[in-house]
């Protein structure tokens, strides 16, 4: 969990943004340093670098980042003002990521902006392909822009998933990244992390000590984590279709939401305390094979085209827009307990959320009937509507006996009415200011999460496994989940 950090940059710092002109950069990078600076959360002395090669005028750039900006957190007539004094301090330089030329040129840039003076800070966002990652950071070392950690001034860079396609693929992508910034100099972003619910779900449990003695397979008969999006690919196939589903949100977003759901109470709050909890439980989850999964892809439907017809997607491609997964925990906590992932991409609608399901008591009173009551679930909503809703058996009011499942309530909405929920992008932008490590991504929770899908992958590629098709806006294909035909009932603790 986030601490109150002191700063540990200087109130000088340059950050730069390769990949500039790309969608990342505009929808989500620069609003969220937007947003940071119009909150007086950023140092006074902060300068930004868009690095791109696309040619652009400043005012191209500026126009570019501009439409994005939003006045979230500022009353309008102040918000332009701060707009400009924003612009002001973002500057496009254009040049070609293999080359020295461009970055020659930036350092010139950053020195003339601060008085021939380079003393500031720097923070480098890749905001690019994996495979940009170590010439852009070979080029940033050679050309002084990169600095080693013994320096003075204080280098950090932040790199987005994907981080390799599988374990060895990963492993030299940090190997590479490791010649250029030690690990403590690197950030990799899941920005599923910044998300307040998802932050959250430590609070949830380690502070609420109703839900300690309850949290584990005694109690927990099993975990579903539920991704979905209406949207399909729209033309990043490019992209999508070298990784699939499993590797673009499952290996990231929905293992590191599983494993703060799965992990021990860490010994503190700091950043290694808590990842090494995290790595920890990753590592007792069984590696998945063939036999675990079901894949799907879509197919035109709602009058959407299906994923092989956009034209950005090879016609033959096999990759999957859906899984099901089937995973085990096998730590004493959690003894073989099933956790359930889905995700999906073109189905009926947009949801991110946990639910815990509880085990039935025995022998219940209401069970004499033949009618018991449902089980106990705890439903984490991470969007939209974030929110935590406890379902449990209530008695319908009337002359008879009837049982009614109905919730608890807990949505962010009207627990924190008025409250401006940041963006996640927020959120890890300053704490990578701050050097906050806690919800970024560290190396052996990077390797523990490919051990878990490794196999898998390899054999789904080396048996050409034809994903089922379902329909644009859809369920997904027909998946068989977890019986409870054999389910333990709850024995009431000795
Ligand atoms: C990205 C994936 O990491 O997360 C996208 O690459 C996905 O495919 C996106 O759409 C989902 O993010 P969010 O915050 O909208 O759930």
């Amino acid at each position: 969990m986030r601490a109150i950090f002191p700063w540990t940059m200087n109130q000088d710092i340059d950050i730069v943004i390769f990949g500039a002109s790309g969608d990342l950069a505009r929808r989500k990078i620069f609003p969220a340093f937007f947003s940071l600076f119009s909150r007086g959360l950023l140092p006074e002395g902060v300068r930004f670098y868009g690095f791109a090669r696309s040619d652009l005028s400043q005012k191209d750039f500026h126009d570019k980042i501009m439409s994005f900006l939003t006045c979230r957190y500022s009353p309008q007539e102040s918000c332009r003002e701060k707009m400009d004094s924003f612009l002001s301090r973002c500057e496009y330089v254009r040049g070609e990521y293999a080359a020295d030329t461009g970055y020659r040129y930036l350092l010139d840039r950053m020195a003339a902006a601060r008085g021939g003076g380079v003393s500031a800070d720097r923070l480098f966002y890749l905001a690019l392909p994996p495979e940009m990652f170590s010439i852009v950071s070979k080029r940033l070392s050679e050309n002084s822009l990169a600095l080693p950690e013994e320096d003075a001034r204080c280098s950090r860079v932040i790199v987005e998933k994907p981080f390799g396609r599988d374990r060895e693929s990963s492993d030299e992508l940090i190997g590479e990244l490791k010649k250029y910034f030690t690990e403590s100099q690197t950030y990799r972003i899941d920005h599923y992390l910044g998300k307040e619910i998802v932050q959250d779900i430590l609070v949830f449990r380690f502070a609420n000590i109703v839900f300690q003695p309850i949290w584990n397979a005694r109690y927990i008969e099993k975990i579903e984590i539920l991704w979905s999006e209406e949207l399909g690919v729209e033309g990043r196939g490019g992209y999508f279709d070298e990784y699939g589903i499993i590797r673009d949100v499952v290996q990231n977003h929905l293992f590191q939401v599983l494993s703060l759901l799965l992990m021990e109470e860490p010994d503190s709050l700091e950043a290694n305390d808590i990842i090494d909890k995290k790595v920890d439980a990753l590592r007792h989850i069984k590696p998945l094979r063939l036999r675990d999964v079901v894949l799907g892809q879509y197919s035109a439907g709602a009058g959407k085209p299906g994923y092989i017809e956009d034209p950005t997607v090879p016609k033959d491609s096999l990759t999957p827009t859906f899984a099901f997964l089937k995973l085990k925990v096998a730590s004493p906590r959690w003894h073989t307990m099933p956790v359930e992932i889905t995700a999906g991409k073109a189905m009926n609608e947009r949801k991110a959320e946990v639910r815990i399901i509880f085990r039935k008591p025995c022998g219940s009173l209401f069970c004499k009937t033949g009618k018991c009551q449902p089980s106990n679930a705890l439903v984490i909503r991470i969007q939209p509507d974030e929110g935590f809703h406890f379902q449990i058996a209530t008695k319908e009011p009337g002359t008879k006996m009837e049982l009614k499942h109905k919730n608890l309530d807990l949505s962010y909405i009207s627990a924190f009415p008025g409250k401006t929920m940041p963006d996640a992008y927020e959120n890890l932008l300053l704490d990578s200011i701050r050097g906050d490590k806690t919800l970024f991504i560290r190396n052996d929770e990077l390797e523990a999460a490919w051990d878990i899908l490794t196999p898998l992958l390899n054999e789904i590629e080396k048996s050409r496994l034809k994903p089922r098709l379902y329909k644009f806006a859809s369920e997904g294909p027909e998946v068989k989940r977890y019986s409870r035909k054999h389910k333990l009932c709850l024995n009431p603790p000795a």
